[in-house]
């Protein structure tokens, strides 16, 4: 939970980056100059009512914490205060105004940040995507709202009681729309029938499936979750495909641009930024996080320097 008075642990330097063991709050607060990074990916806990085990609580209540939390939301965001006292009527427990006290204080500070050619990508699911995104629209300005991607994947829990849950949310805002850098990417589009379409000055191409077009990457990503057998499984039960990084690290920034992960768990964005020539700054509060990190990171450079010497 928020606790304002910590203070961030020593940070160790790897590769092309810094990555920090301590509470994500005090370290942007204390360690990160504003308006230095250029791209930041949150991947924070959803609210999901879930314990992962030694890893991380998932789970919110409106204790001293989130008070003392709330006092200093509403000196810098009032506005944010209101819609948390909304929520606090609609659910007695107070558990999702709780979640959103941490995170609007988190989200403050990413926005402090990031320079203004910036962007944020924000992960999260259904549980509080529509709650996170009005916490966004003050925060950003909704002026300031580009996309929300949809990743879909076929792993997961199989309900019989509602439709099977097949995707999670990430809401994409530019700290300035007019300055924004996107850098757009092609996917293919398969033709009707999988036939050549012949049309005058519109290149074709073929694969195994058939006939296809290339077109600007859509907002719904098919990304397969890490698989039991995948190369780059740690083990961290929340685990994000490095595939996915890849997409948003190659829309939104440039080579020797910086990265900031203040959730970083297993250190997908880290590994995935250094592997495309950017510098990063990850954050855990889980130690089990931070030795992953450090032995994938250091597995990575290795990776590196053996297809160097090839
Ligand atoms: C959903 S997981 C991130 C998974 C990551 N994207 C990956 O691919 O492995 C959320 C992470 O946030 C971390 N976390 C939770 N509260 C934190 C805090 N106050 N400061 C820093 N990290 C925190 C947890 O330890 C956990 O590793």
């Amino acid at each position: 939970m928020f606790n304002s008075k910590s203070s961030p642990q020593p940070s160790t330097f790897i590769g092309a980056g810094v990555l920090y063991y301590g509470d994500n709050l005090a370290v942007m607060q204390e360690q990160i100059d504003a308006a230095s990074i250029d791209l930041v990916y949150l991947d924070p806990p959803f609210n999901s009512r879930r314990h992962y085990g030694t890893d991380f609580d998932d789970r919110w209540s409106w204790d001293n914490e989130t008070k003392e939390g709330f006092e200093i939301l509403f000196k810098f965001q009032p506005l944010i205060c209101e819609v948390i006292q909304i929520m606090r009527k609609l659910e007695r427990r107070g558990c999702i105004a709780a979640y959103l006290v941490w995170m609007s204080l988190r989200l403050l500070e990413i926005k402090r940040l990031l320079k203004s050619t910036g962007s944020l990508y924000l992960h999260c699911d259904e549980s509080s995507a529509h709650y996170l995104r009005t916490v966004l629209d003050i925060i950003f300005g909704r002026a300031q709202f580009k996309n929300e991607i949809i990743w879909a994947f076929k792993s997961g829990g199989a309900s019989s009681k509602s439709f099977a849950h097949k995707h999670n949310t990430l809401l994409f805002y530019a700290a300035d729309q007019s300055l924004c850098r996107f850098y757009s990417q092609k996917q293919k589009s398969y033709n009707r029938e999988m036939k050549p379409y012949r049309f005058q000055g519109v290149a074709e191409f073929r694969d195994d499936v058939g006939w296809f077009t290339e077109v600007n990457l859509r907002d719904v990503w098919f990304i397969d979750m890490v698989g039991r057998t995948s190369a780059e499984r740690t083990g961290y039960p929340t685990q994000k495909p490095e595939a996915l990084l890849e997409r948003v690290i190659k829309a939104s920034s440039a080579k020797g641009d910086t990265i900031l992960d203040p959730c970083c768990g297993s250190g997908t964005t880290l590994a995935a930024a250094q592997h495309l020539g950017r510098k990063w700054m990850g954050i855990d509060n889980n130690p089990a996080a931070i030795s992953i990190c450090l032995k994938r990171l250091n597995n990575y450079n290795q990776t590196i320097l053996k297809r160097l010497s090839a």
